[in-house]
């Protein structure tokens, strides 16, 4: 009975000493985990969002990349957080739906552990390979992967992993199963690219896009069902005759679950009006990401995409993987 007493009262203290530190939320700076290395599309936009906390909010939101197992060794950290909103976490349609079907144990449940912040955007895949791989379009690509499946190299953010996953039902749909090479994100990954050691990446358009500007890197089509302003001379992959190839993953926000509704609300709204705001947005758009619109950005919405993403990949993918 004494041990019960005692227990209340310590879950009384911790409640109140919670919803004490939620009424003057922020008053010390908080991490971003960005589940990915530094310099890809995970951290760029990372990066954008903790500029719109930190502005927002009056205190520092600093990024923090915990690379490794394709997102899901930073977003465990983010779910195991203390849930005081002084850490919160970058996850994307890899860490927060496809890793459900392509991770075994893991370790967290992406519609359950989490209490959702918000969407942010979208950012449409490109496949792109090195400049001096031998094909210069998507129909010349899947020939020349079919013919030399066993020395095909395809680099990817480990598995799980936005590249991975879409990369996987690429080759699926061509039907090969190229050597798959497994960084901590796709900046490093596509650097192996840019230096020849690997052959190809399905990429968010934010890494890619300078490196196909500057004619560095070469890409054969984007999985959209149209052309991307950012990017017109690249066709789509109905174009290059691979129509299935759809990819816009989302890049959303994530709190760990129990985070106070009032910290979860404050970072919403700060989120919301961030992207609301004319120099977020052009820096968004100027780097070929799609702002989500400002009906479907919310904390429901996006819980409601989690779980339909988990819905519509985890089938996929585990028929994927099975052949
Ligand atoms: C990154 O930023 O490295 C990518 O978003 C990783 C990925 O492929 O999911």
């Amino acid at each position: 009975m004494k041990r019960l007493v005692l227990s209340l009262a310590l879950a009384c203290f911790a409640l109140t000493y919670i919803g004490a530190q939620a009424q003057g939320y922020p008053t010390r700076s908080a991490t971003v985990i960005v589940p990915f290395a530094a310099g890809g599309p995970a951290d760029i936009t990372g990066r954008i969002v903790a500029d719109i906390f930190t502005r927002a909010l009056g205190q520092q939101f600093v990024v923090e990349n915990v690379g490794g197992a394709g997102g899901a060794t930073g977003t465990t950290r983010v779910a195991r957080a203390n849930p005081d909103g002084y850490t919160i976490g970058l996850g994307h349609v890899g860490t927060h739906a496809a890793a459900v079907a392509l991770i075994p144990n893991l370790a967290y449940k992406p519609d359950v552990d989490f209490e959702p912040i918000g969407l942010v955007a979208t950012q449409p895949v490109i496949l792109t390979t090195r400049k001096a791989f031998p094909a210069n379009n998507l129909r010349e690509f899947v020939a020349y992967a079919k013919a030399n499946e066993s020395k095909l190299n395809m680099a990817h953010a480990g598995v799980g992993s936005v590249s991975h996953t879409f990369c996987l039902l690429l080759n699926h749909e061509i039907g090969i199963k190229p050597t798959l090479v497994p960084f901590t994100g796709t900046a490093p990954a596509l650097n192996a690219m840019l230096g020849d050691q690997v052959d190809y990446v399905c990429d968010p358009i934010l890494g890619p896009l300078p490196h196909v500007r500057a004619g560095t890197l070469k890409a054969m089509a984007i999985g959209t069902a149209k052309r991307h302003p950012a990017l017109p001379d690249v066709p789509t992959s109905a174009e290059g005759g691979l129509p299935n190839f759809q990819a816009a993953p989302f890049y959303a926000m994530f709190a760990p679950k129990g985070t106070p509704q009032d910290i979860v609300d404050k970072l919403s709204a700060a989120l919301d009006k961030g992207l609301d705001d004319e120099t977020v947005r052009k820096r968004l758009v100027d780097l070929g990401a799609e702002i989500t619109e400002k009906k479907d950005r919310g904390p429901k919405p996006l819980l409601a995409l989690v779980k339909s993403e988990m819905a519509r990949l985890t089938p996929i993918l585990t028929a994927a993987m099975a052949k």
